[in-house]
């Protein structure tokens, strides 16, 4: 028999359903349709990279998700709960972890204090946080080996690398990163692929807005294309990536992805 608190425990912890929603998401600035219908589902454990032309409307699908901007219409669901209407803390509290293009980390804090002000900001979050992920990406970036560093001190891979920790130290369900290899290296690039894909494997669910179709390529098994504001294609990333109707929006821009 399914009783209340069953239901509210599957709505919390997300069984059954995606992890994460959107629905017929609408966003326009003035005459610009940035955001047109958008439907969307990320199961747990997913690995979904959002790509697309300059202007596509990616960031701007981020920012309605994570609640940086309100939609005109449309759902965000997070874990079974309809969060359109909750700013961008609140839904970090449910369980959704954010990285953003321009480093938000302290600079004149060290690795291992800013790492501290992570962990302490998610003792307010709704559920006991799961630290796997983040010893796992802890371990594997290496940053022990600088804790005692102030971040301004390290290297743009290694910041970027902080960063995806102190979102991971909040145990979050979901993982939206808006390019996360941005600057790197091929090398750095390559290897941030590597960890994000090992921690996709252990069960987190991650959006990755990016423009570098080898990362694309190497961690992504869906691939979304927005183009205009709407969702162009969505499949399997070696179908995606080959379509010629892709190719011409998108690879018109980033010519490597032909290759
Ligand atoms: N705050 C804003 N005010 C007005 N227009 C905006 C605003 N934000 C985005 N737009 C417009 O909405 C459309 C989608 O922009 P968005 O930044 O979401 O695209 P994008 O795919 O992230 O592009 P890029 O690859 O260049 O980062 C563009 O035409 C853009 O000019
Ligand atoms: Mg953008």
């Amino acid at each position: 028999m399914v009783n209340d608190a069953m239901v509210n425990d599957a709505m919390v912890t997300g069984g059954g359903g995606p992890v994460l929603k959107a629905e017929r998401l609408c966003k326009r600035f003035g005459g610009v349709v940035a955001s047109d219908q958008i439907d969307f589902n990320l199961e747990r454990g997913e690995m979904r990279c959002v790509i697309g032309p300059n202007g596509a409307g990616k960031s701007t699908f981020f920012a309605l998700l994570c609640g940086i901007l309100p939609p005109d219409s449309g759902r965000v669901i997070l874990k079974g709960r309809d969060v359109t209407h909750l700013p961008a803390f609140r839904r970090v509290r449910m369980g959704l972890g954010l990285t953003f293009q321009t480093n938000r980390a302290f600079h004149a804090l060290t690795v291992a204090e800013n790492l501290e002000t992570a962990r302490r900001a998610s003792a307010s979050a709704s559920g006991a946080a799961d630290d796997a992920h983040f010893r796992a990406a802890f371990g594997a970036f290496d940053l022990a080996a600088s804790s005692h560093l102030p971040a301004r001190e390290l290297p743009h891979h290694q910041l970027q690398w902080l960063e995806i920790c102190m979102a991971l130290r909040r145990g979050p369900d979901v993982l939206l990163l808006d390019e996360p290899t941005a600057g790197m290296s091929p090398g750095e690039t390559m290897y941030t692929a590597d960890v994000l894909k090992t921690l996709s494997r252990e069960g987190l669910a991650l959006i990755v807005v990016e423009h570098d179709v080898a990362f694309v390529r190497k961690v992504a098994e869906t691939v979304t294309v927005l183009h205009q504001g709407s969702v162009f294609a969505e499949g399997p990333v070696e179908v995606i990536t080959q379509r010629e109707d892709v190719r011409q929006i998108y690879l018109g821009r980033t010519r490597e992805a032909a290759a």
